[in-house]
């Protein structure tokens, strides 16, 4: 115990100790309520990454708020056309939009552990999801990045986003800043944020991500 106590000292504030605290009641159920992870962090701090990485080692259900956005796209759906200026523009998705698709991952799935990436970007977010699906988060990972570094780490992506350039990633650093850091402000006074050095190597910064689930597991 001791020795536990000493090696998560310098990554597990006491105040992430008690987050941690609280949440371990939802995670241990029996029932199927879901464990909600909100995965929060600007554009290109590693999110979607790490996601990866926890449900490889956690088997956690990764929903990422973008990339059902670009499934809309990309299926032609009814709304698609509307996503798509959206998402060039750096701006946000009307709400109700992305809170009916996540509710739809979640009500089909079998799994109850889940990281719901890159939402709630925005207070109205934050709301219709509390609204409509009726729960909080359990815990909200923020990874914390200098803009330099995701800036640079955007632009060298690669995977063809319509959004990934110099001129859209001006804007979501805006709509960052301004609408989601509110957001992480929220769930920080409520006690439920594990802020993240997203900085450093992939496997560096998933070492900080594993302490805290295998706390969350425990
Ligand atoms: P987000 O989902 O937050 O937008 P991604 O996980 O897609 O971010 O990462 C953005 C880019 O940065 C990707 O090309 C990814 O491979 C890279 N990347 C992710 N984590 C790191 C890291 N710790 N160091 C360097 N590059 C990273
Ligand atoms: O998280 P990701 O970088 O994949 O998001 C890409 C874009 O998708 C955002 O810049 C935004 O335009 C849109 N989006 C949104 N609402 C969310 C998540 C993403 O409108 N909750
Ligand atoms: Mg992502």
């Amino acid at each position: 115990m001791w020795r536990r106590v000493v090696s998560l000292y310098p990554l597990l504030s006491p105040s992430k100790s008690s987050v941690l605290h609280r949440a371990k009641g939802g995670i241990a159920s029996k029932e199927k309520t879901p464990f909600i992870t909100f995965v929060l962090g600007g554009p290109g701090s590693g999110k979607g990454t790490q996601c990866a990485k926890i449900v490889e080692t956690f088997g956690f259900t990764h929903l990422s708020a973008g990339d059902l956005l670009r499934k809309e796209i990309s299926s032609n759906s009814e709304n698609g056309a509307m996503i798509l200026d959206t998402i060039k523009e750096g701006k946000i998705v009307p709400s109700e939009v992305t809170v009916k698709l996540i509710q739809k991952e979640i009500e089909s799935s079998d799994n109850y552990k889940f990281l719901i990436d890159g939402f709630p970007r925005c207070e109205k977010n934050r709301i219709a999801f509390e609204q409509i699906i009726g729960k909080e988060p359990n815990i909200v990972l923020f990874f914390d990045c200098p803009e330099y570094e995701m800036v640079k780490r955007v632009l060298s992506r690669n995977e063809g986003r319509v959004d990934d350039n110099v001129d859209t990633i001006k804007k979501r650093l805006k709509v960052f800043s301004a609408l989601n850091l509110p957001v992480i402000k929220h769930y920080t006074e409520k006690g439920k944020v594990c802020k993240i050095n997203a900085v450093g190597t992939v496997d560096e910064v998933f070492e900080q991500v594993r302490q805290i689930f295998t706390e969350l597991m425990v």
